[in-house]
């Protein structure tokens, strides 16, 4: 058996990389038209990081998966098809800012069809709004010379970070589709690793409606937790308590239960807006305004921490220099799309504060790069002078806090829970103040230190120094 991938992402390189691992007979071949995210895939320094990735290619890759840019013969030997391309927020048109733009999964159709001889089986991979599957069918059958499809929907579920692992043990596999046999064909390729009882099989329309509605499930758990911090702040309970008494009920949960500076990421904004959009289009407005809640309270998130660091300090940062602990959207990846750490270095930049970000993960110039477009994208094109001039990307969390007033905690890297505080404090310029987004900053030790610590969900936790001399 013969597997194409088209896409070589996030989602279509890990998850090819471990079907190719599981299953050595299968011949896995990923292409995609980005020659330099190909060239990586062949290095050793691979475009994705996450842990244990590295292993998984190491054993398969050159075996039965290869990565290249042959796309069409790779299309024509194939028997089964995965579409793993991105499916961005349409930027322009009719639903623009809300609609998926699905110009790349059509074209991969489109070629599909071109190049196809005898029967195939297509399988959607990349999230898509609901009925989509159609328009590929259609597609299919109007421009094939002679070749059949089955189209299934196998959306992906892993989160980054824990790619590996999500993909060795899921929660759940599901397929959508309706050809018994098809479905049972890429069933089997799971089952060689997944247990049977987790790999649902559901009509097609069901699986597509799922990954959305797994995803806005996931998202309205952050905006729900945070919205409670807010209110855990002003009144003086903590939100890690509440979170933890009410995950004990066993209908709650204790997980996603992680107040933080907002949810970033490729997906999840992405696609509640498709949600949102979806229920428009189908004349279910109510509906429609109920999900949209989910990503104003995010973005209400994001900007009442960065309000909060500026009326820590007089409502007044310009000049006053704030180090930057973590870019990527969450720890153990280096994706920065959609990152709250944008959002709030934006706002920063807005009040001209200097920043030193520090990321171990994320490379300078992707960095620059995401202020640059966003500061583009907000009409604030003007302020690229004070990017250029007084924003640093550093390689060490204390080279960024020297001489800093602050030190705004945006991803949880695990390294930020040992820091050494005596060390911190003695680099830092006063008032010393720490605002961790992430909870991952032990308070009682940085207080000792000197350091003044603000945690999401639970407010101030004040140096004595600063106490006795406030
Ligand atoms: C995937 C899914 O496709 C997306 O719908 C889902 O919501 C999240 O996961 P991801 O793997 O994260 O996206 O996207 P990305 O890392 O951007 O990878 C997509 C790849 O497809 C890119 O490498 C791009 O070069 C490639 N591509 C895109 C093609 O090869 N051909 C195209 O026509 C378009
Ligand atoms: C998500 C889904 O989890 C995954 O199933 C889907 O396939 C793709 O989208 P991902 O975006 O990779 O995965 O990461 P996830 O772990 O879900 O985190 C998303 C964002 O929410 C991150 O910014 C994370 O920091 C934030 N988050 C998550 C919280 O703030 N608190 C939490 O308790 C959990």
């Amino acid at each position: 058996m013969k597997i194409c991938c088209i896409g070589a992402g996030y989602v279509g390189g890990p998850t090819m990389a471990m079907i190719a691992k599981q299953c050595p007979e299968i011949q896995v071949h990923v292409v995609d038209l980005n020659e330099s995210r190909i060239a990586a895939w062949n290095s050793s320094q691979l475009p994705v990081y996450e842990p244990g990735l590295d292993e998984v290619v190491r054993e398969a890759r050159d075996r039965n998966l290869f990565f290249s840019c042959k796309v069409e013969s790779a299309i024509a030997e194939a028997d089964i098809i995965f579409i793993s391309v991105n499916t961005p927020t349409k930027a322009f048109g009719q639903g623009a800012g809300r609609a998926a733009n699905l110009e790349f999964v059509e074209k991969c159709a489109r070629q599909i069809a071109r190049v196809s001889k005898g029967h195939k089986i297509i399988v959607e991979k990349s999230t898509v709004p609901v009925r989509t599957a159609a328009a590929v069918r259609q597609i299919l059958a109007s421009e094939a010379n002679n070749a059949t499809f089955d189209v299934l929907s196998n959306p992906e579920f892993l989160a980054e970070g824990t790619a590996v692992a999500d993909l060795l043990r899921p929660d759940r596999v599901l397929i959508g589709g309706d050809g018994a046999a098809a479905v049972e064909k890429l069933a089997n390729i799971y089952a060689r690793w997944v247990p049977r009882e987790r790999i649902l099989t559901t009509n097609l329309w069901s699986s597509e409606l799922s990954k959305l509605t797994a995803n806005a499930f996931l998202a309205q758990r952050v905006s729900s937790i945070n919205s409670i911090s807010a209110l855990c702040e002003a009144t003086g309970a903590d939100v890690d308590e509440v979170a933890r008494a009410i995950g004990s009920d066993s209908r709650i949960g204790p997980k996603f239960l992680k107040a933080s500076v907002g949810f970033g990421g490729s997906c999840f904004q992405k696609d509640i807006l498709n949600l949102v959009y979806l229920c428009e289009h189908f004349g279910l407005p109510e509906v429609a305004h109920y999900w949209e809640q989910v990503v104003l309270m995010n973005q209400h998130q994001k900007s009442r921490f960065s309000r909060q660091i500026a009326s820590s300090m007089n409502n007044t940062l310009s000049d006053k220099k704030i180090a930057i602990w973590g870019f990527a959207f969450k720890k153990d990846t280096n994706d920065t799309r959609e990152t709250p750490a944008i959002d709030v270095c934006i706002d920063l930049i807005g009040e001209r504060a200097r920043l030193a970000i520090y990321d171990p993960q994320v490379d300078s110039q992707t960095i620059v790069h995401d202020l640059t477009k966003a500061l583009g994208e907000r009409g604030r094109k003007g302020e690229l002078d004070w990017l250029r001039d007084h924003v640093q990307i550093v390689d060490d969390p204390y080279v960024a806090a020297d001489q800093a007033q602050a030190v705004a905690v945006l991803t949880e890297w695990d390294q930020f829970r040992t820091i050494d505080s005596e060390r911190l404090s003695k680099l830092m310029v006063g008032p010393k103040l720490i605002f961790d987004g992430r909870r991952v900053i032990d308070a009682d030790r940085m207080n000792l230190a000197g350091l003044s610590v603000y945690r999401i969900g639970q407010g101030f936790r004040w140096a004595r120094a600063a106490v006795s001399g406030a």
